[in-house]
């Protein structure tokens, strides 16, 4: 038996199962679970692999070595679209290997983690398409923008 007039169909084959492999690809990425469908637990689990190393597991971050607190301040964020904003375009945040689903449930449960008592009333959980959009337009001036919010912090 000559394989040799088989090896045009395997290449076909080959080349059938990588369009599928990359179509589903695309599809999965497209179909993202959305924050909503991210468990509390998955969410402390982010926070923990990304951002506990220099936040600290409690939140506390290192103030002396400008990582400042969550623990209090992340709800008084709440009080602004600027200020909700600038929680997922922090650069830790923004640049973290987290889906914009994923970045949008880790911001929910540290709210509710690290700052409950300073959420105001009619608190709204990020949604995956406010993180994606903000996310995509951080401002220029991030030390400025996060001065001119805090200063617009009521209590
Ligand atoms: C390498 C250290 C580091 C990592 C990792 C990191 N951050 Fe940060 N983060 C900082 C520093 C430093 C600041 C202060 C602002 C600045 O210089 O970027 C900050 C500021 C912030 C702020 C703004 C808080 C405020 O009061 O201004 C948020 C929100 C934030 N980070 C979220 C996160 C999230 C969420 C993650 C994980 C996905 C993360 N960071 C990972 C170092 C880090």
């Amino acid at each position: 038996m000559n394989a040799a007039p088989y090896l045009p169909r395997l290449d076909r084959l080959r080349r059938l199962m990588l369009a599928t492999v990359l179509l589903c690809g695309v599809a999965a990425s497209s179909m993202a679970a959305p924050e909503a469908a991210i468990s509390p637990q998955r969410a402390r689990s982010l926070y923990l692999l990304h951002c506990s190393g220099c936040h600290q597991p409690d939140g506390s971050g290192s103030p002396r070595f400008g990582v400042p607190t969550m623990r209090g301040m992340l709800g008084k964020f709440q009080q602004s679209s600027a200020g909700r904003a600038f929680l997922v375009q922090a650069p830790g945040a923004r640049n973290a290997h987290i889906t914009d689903a994923e970045l949008a449930a880790l911001t929910n449960w540290a709210l509710l983690a690290f700052s409950p008592a300073t959420l105001p009333a009619g608190f709204q959980p990020y949604t995956t398409e406010q993180v994606s959009r903000w996310r995509a337009n951080p401002p220029l001036d991030v030390a400025g923008a996060r001065a001119a919010i805090v200063s617009r912090f009521g209590n």
